[in-house]
């Protein structure tokens, strides 16, 4: 079986990193090999990145720097985990990628999500999503949910309403799905398997 590549994406509080969990298990007891990783992050150099970035010493950095961090570690991220992983035929499940930054420092920081696009194609050497999941749910609820919030999610209200439409309108797409996220853990995960197994038959 070849390797896929499935995103989670959504607001802060959203519950992605349960939820990745819950698909690798499942993954797991299909007997698939499966990566979990994450970005900003999820290799070694990538990771220091992401201290950086979402680190209090980069408040008010300008957005063109902010963006080319977070492009910097998505390089390094594919080039020594995802593009690996799926040269092994391994499912990788990914909490957060291009829609992220295209949400976060498109809509957010006002920068154009075609520039966006095609510098983050081009840090990725152009892997993209087989199936991007982004779940939703509304700004307040999101922020209730969230523990410690970083540099990012201490941004107002006005900034995550216009990340959380940003995602919305992804929902169109044909490797996107949109699911809400508050119902049950296991029903949700029972949504996120269902589209899942179409991917990956
Ligand atoms: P994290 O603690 O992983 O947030 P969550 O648990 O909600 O996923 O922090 C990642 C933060 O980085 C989050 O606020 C979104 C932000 N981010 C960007 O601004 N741009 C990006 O390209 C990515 C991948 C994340």
């Amino acid at each position: 079986m070849p390797g896929r590549f499935i995103v989670f994406e959504g607001g802060e509080g959203v519950g992605k990193s349960t939820q990745v969990q819950l698909l690798a298990q499942r993954l797991q007891d299909t007997g698939r090999s499966v990566v979990v990783t994450r970005e900003p992050g999820g290799s070694p150099r990538a990771e220091l990145i992401r201290e950086l970035v979402l680190g209090d010493a980069f408040a008010g950095v300008d957005p063109r720097a902010e963006l080319l961090l977070f492009a910097a570690a998505r390089a390094d991220h594919v080039a020594e985990v995802i593009q690996p992983a799926l040269a092994a035929d391994a499912v990788v499940v990914c909490d957060r990628f291009v829609e992220s930054t295209v949400a976060y420092q498109g809509v957010g920081r006002g920068l154009r999500a075609a520039d966006i696009r095609s510098l983050s194609a081009w840090a990725s050497q152009d892997i993209h999503p087989d199936l991007t999941i982004v779940l939703d749910l509304p700004v307040a609820e999101g922020l209730a949910r969230a523990q410690e919030p970083n540099r990012l999610e201490s941004e107002d209200l006005a900034f995550h309403e216009s990340v959380r439409e940003s995602f919305l309108s992804l929902a169109d797409r044909p490797d996107v799905v949109v699911l809400p996220a508050d119902q049950p853990q296991s029903v949700l995960a029972d949504h996120v398997w269902a589209e899942v197994s179409r991917v990956l038959s």
